[in-house]
């Protein structure tokens, strides 16, 4: 399958005149080329590539990594990226943090976001990200960062790629097409994708503003967690990840490439579209998923499971079980489990857990408060759960199979401690009085009625 595209010598391709393909699983070793023969067949690195292209190779892991974590690609391209090169000066970052980043000492409590508004100045997506925590330390790989991005302006003759992290991307608000090295990739709230370190994008807008969350995962690449005993199938299922087919820009024209590294946004300018990669081959891709797809397993007679029955996507640490990052949505199920308080219990972690809200309500908060858009912050041991509202109600309601609907929720959880930035602290979407929400939890206790 390959995607046409208009060879175009002045500007980049027009968008809507060409439409994304995908090939399905996870980590595959995928074969893909946009014009015939591209992909040298039996080798790597011929003599000559056919269409006088460059072979490149592009190493997500180390050389020596275990099978099952070892990623690389084989690209294909008119240039390699050696010749999409200049002279680079520091850019302004913006709001964009990178841990170790400690700009602020808030006081110890939980805390919470309104939506942070889009604003009506131009914001390529580079521009509009906005830091709210960062954790870990990018340099030794390790942690995340947890960022909004208000995006008002499609990126031209633009281009940028992450050399600290993969880029997990949560749209929450308007469509984004994102022109990778790879192939192009469309996304819609209720979907992710993820772009691995080092991948060159370009990022437009599809339908109007946007706003959405992005991890950053300085750590190991995320990989679908183990299912343990519940075995081969269910939550996400590996046949629904879709990575894009080759899609190349042929572009001479003045271009800017940002580049983040080592904390700091850099920028050069340099003569053509480094997206120029007409046939790729490997497992070290960017791919997308629609969380309406997970299958959730949870109770089926009684109690709550852990949050981590959830899981979509995990960042391995090199300790068994303790996840660099998880990402965990909670999504339309049903509840069924008997005699059984329904709605997350009340906790104290020793992960840090980021939530953000894409759609719906989230069945912890039903008091307000928590809205689309919006985020909370629950860190490292401090008590976190249901608000009086959500208490009240789950503590007397009827325990009939009930079916939450139209609503998803997300964690980024992480073993780090989460260090909020200055503009998160500051910002007036900070909800002030959301530390003494559990301060409002009746006592119920009586000694006489057991
Ligand atoms: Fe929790």
């Amino acid at each position: 399958m390959t995607v046409q595209n208009p060879l175009s010598t002045t500007a980049p391709p027009v968008s809507s005149a060409i439409q994304a393909g995908y090939m399905s699983g996870f980590g595959n070793g995928f074969e893909t080329e946009a014009l015939p023969g591209a992909l040298p067949l039996g080798r790597n690195s011929p003599q000559r590539c056919a269409y006088g292209l460059y072979a490149e190779q592009l190493s997500g892991s180390p050389f020596t990594a275990p099978r099952t974590t070892n990623e690389r690609s084989w690209l294909y391209r008119i240039r390699p990226t050696a010749a999409h090169w200049g002279q680079f000066r520091k850019a302004d970052a913006g709001l964009w943090r990178t841990a170790p980043a400690r700009e602020v000492d808030m006081p110890l409590a939980p805390l919470r976001w309104d939506p942070i508004e889009i604003p009506a100045r131009p914001l390529s997506f580079v521009e509009g990200i906005h830091s709210i925590t960062t954790a870990g330390d990018a340099g030794s790989q390790a942690g995340m960062g947890a960022h909004v991005y208000l995006v008002t302006r499609s990126m031209q003759d633009e281009y940028f790629y992450n050399a600290d992290g993969e880029m997990l991307f949560v749209p929450q608000q308007g469509d984004l097409r994102l022109w990778t090295e790879f192939g192009i990739i469309d996304i819609e709230p209720g979907e992710i994708a993820v772009i691995p370190r080092g991948v060159k994008i370009r990022v437009e807008l599809s339908n109007g503003p946007a706003r959405g969350y992005i991890c950053e995962n300085y750590g190991g690449a995320f990989t679908l967690p183990e299912r343990g005993p519940i075995g081969a199938n269910c939550m996400a299922n590996p046949r629904d990840f879709l990575t894009p087919v080759a899609a190349y820009e042929d572009c001479e024209a003045p271009s800017k490439l940002f580049v983040k590294w080592g904390g700091v946004l850099w920028q050069t300018e340099i003569d053509r579209s480094p997206l120029d990669v007409v046939a790729w081959h490997g497992n070290y891709a960017p791919y997308k998923y629609d969380l309406r797809k997970y299958s959730p397993v949870g109770p089926v007679l009684y109690d709550h499971a852990d949050p981590s029955i959830f899981t979509v996507l995990t960042s391995p640490s090199e300790t068994p079980g303790t996840a660099n990052i998880d990402f965990v949505i909670f999504s339309d199920r049903w509840l069924v489990a008997e005699n059984t308080f329904r709605p997350p219990w009340y906790h104290m972690n020793v992960m840090s857990e980021f939530m953000g809200l894409v759609y719906g309500v989230y069945d912890a908060k039903t008091g307000g408060g928590f809205v689309p858009g919006g985020m909370s912050l629950h860190n490292t041991m401090l008590p976190h759960g249901p608000d009086m509202d959500a208490f009240e109600k789950a503590s007397h309601a009827e325990l009939k199979p009930h079916k939450l609907e139209g609503t998803l929720a997300f964690m980024f959880e992480t073993r780090f401690p989460q260090q909020v930035t200055a503009f998160a602290a500051e910002t007036p979407a900070l909800q002030r009085d959301y530390a003494l929400y559990g301060r409002k939890l009746a006592r119920h206790f009586d000694p006489t009625k057991p």
